[in-house]
């Protein structure tokens, strides 16, 4: 074998065990007692976990009159040094593009910087029936999602998010949405801005949680009506999280994904000093302090499927500081591709939250299973690709900007310090980090032809 894993714990979704773990080829060949290998990597002590899949990202994307400041390859060296080896990014359609157009633009952009594997979802922006008739043939190019905003100048009708969820559901796609009520959030703008509130702190009181219900509960509704599958993208309170409860406890296919930042920061950081509100503009924004115990009670029992990032990176100098006299011009998004994985250790395992298993599978093996990845990605297993982390569980690692790889000139964990953390990460057998330094090559991550939907 090329590379042994010795003496480490294994962590998967369903077993947590003491096993070497055999590497050759890129693939998991073997796993079991006294392995040898041409090199061996010691993981005494430590946890050997599937690498982590973050199943939402926006790399590159041009936004608000800008461009997220992670590009593909410092986006995907920041995922690595954080335990995360596939991230699935959104390509966008624009106004008068087919989604091959908008699927291809994404992958001359990504293919020669990824350092690890990637897919992709399309956001599906404007609806003409070319556009439905060539879903098929985007889910043929293993392309098996796709994104319906209901805010943002993109968003959809009813009538067109119904039309796309009827054919997601008749050639096997899945349908992601991000539920606000666009149409409400610009009254509501309005509103704030002839009053003169202006600054960060307006942000989330312009698209309030309830927008978010009723656009949760709508996206649920239609999805019902269409008998197709739902994927609610970064969730972000309780009165959405009910929406989707109640139509699992109906036995609907409804699938729910959080994010770090709505499980740890709440609606206070807009009120920040000076313009450092605008570090948390997002959107959906930060929800009053009440929501998170909900969220994590939610990823407790499983009401919660996945945790994602939304990584969509912008500096405050530069970029949000676009916004700096009119909160609607601050763009909108965080950096977050990092941290996902150790925040959700720190704050989820060690305080006890949710057990080692669990973490396992809201992080990896879920995202990788919902979107066809798995068992490829998103466990460890003979035949799996051998993206693996040897996760140290004392390493200490403060959250500040200084040791973090995001192309982004702040941290929104400045002050956190977290124990658990990636001590080496290996993408389809190849060292590409070890203590938190990149050792990989741009390129080396390959674009991955994910399969269709499926449940089971
Ligand atoms: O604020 C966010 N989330 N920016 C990225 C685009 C989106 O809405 O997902
Ligand atoms: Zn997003």
């Amino acid at each position: 074998m090329d590379i042994v894993l010795k003496g480490g714990t294994v962590a998967t979704a369903k077993d947590i065990y003491r096993a070497d773990v055999g590497i050759q080829g890129g693939l998991v060949v073997a796993m079991g007692q006294d392995l040898q290998g041409d090199r061996v990597l010691d993981a005494t002590d430590k946890y050997v976990l599937p690498g982590a899949v973050d199943p939402h990202t926006h790399l590159e994307l041009e936004f608000m009159d800008t461009v997220s400041s992670d590009d593909f390859y410092t986006g995907t060296v920041a995922a690595a040094c954080g335990g995360t080896t596939t991230i699935i990014d959104y390509a966008e359609q624009t106004k008068g593009e087919t989604l091959g157009q908008a699927v291809d633009a994404w992958r001359a952009k990504a293919d020669p910087k990824v350092v690890i594997d990637y897919g992709l979802h399309v956001s599906v922006t404007d609806v003409r029936g070319d556009i439905l008739a060539e879903m098929e043939d985007i889910v043929r190019e293993g392309v098996t999602s796709f994104k319906c905003y209901l805010a943002y100048a993109e968003r959809l009708r009813d009538d067109e998010l119904l039309q796309v969820l009827i054919r997601a559901r008749d050639i096997g796609a899945l349908v992601n949405v991000h539920c606000e009520n666009g149409w409400l959030v610009d009254l509501m703008t309005k509103k704030l801005l002839a009053e003169g509130k202006t600054g960060p702190r307006w942000h989330p009181r312009s698209r309030p949680a309830a927008f978010e219900e009723e656009a949760t509960q709508r996206a649920v509704t239609l999805a019902s009506i269409a008998q197709a599958p739902l994927y609610v993208v970064h969730l972000t309170c309780a009165g959405a999280l009910d929406a989707t409860r109640q139509a699992r406890d109906a036995g609907k296919p409804v699938l729910v994904e959080t994010c770090p930042q709505y499980l740890l920061l709440d609606i206070e950081r807009y009120d920040e000093p000076d313009f450092d509100g605008a570090k948390y503009v997002l959107s959906p924004p930060l929800r009053e302090r009440d929501n998170l115990e909900v969220l994590w009670s939610g990823l407790a029992v499983g009401d919660v499927d996945t945790i994602g990032t939304d990584h969509c990176p912008f500096n405050l100098v530069g970029q949000k500081d676009l916004g700096r006299d009119d909160f609607t011009r601050i763009p909108n998004g965080m950096p977050t591709v990092e941290t996902r994985a150790p925040l959700l250790y720190h704050e989820g395992v060690n305080s006890g939250r949710i057990g080692l298993q669990r973490f396992v599978e809201l992080v990896a093996t879920a995202p990788a299973k919902l979107f066809g990845l798995f068992p490829n990605k998103g466990t460890i297993a003979v035949g799996s690709d051998a993206d693996l982390v040897i996760w140290d569980p004392s390493k200490e690692m403060p959250l500040t900007k200084e040791n973090l790889h995001m192309n982004v000139d702040y941290s929104p964990y400045e002050q956190v310090t977290v124990r658990g953390y990636p001590e080496l990460v290996l993408a389809r057998g190849e060292v590409i980090v070890q203590d938190n330094r990149f050792v990989g090559q741009r390129g080396a991550g390959r674009f991955l032809n994910r399969r269709p939907f499926s449940l089971s």
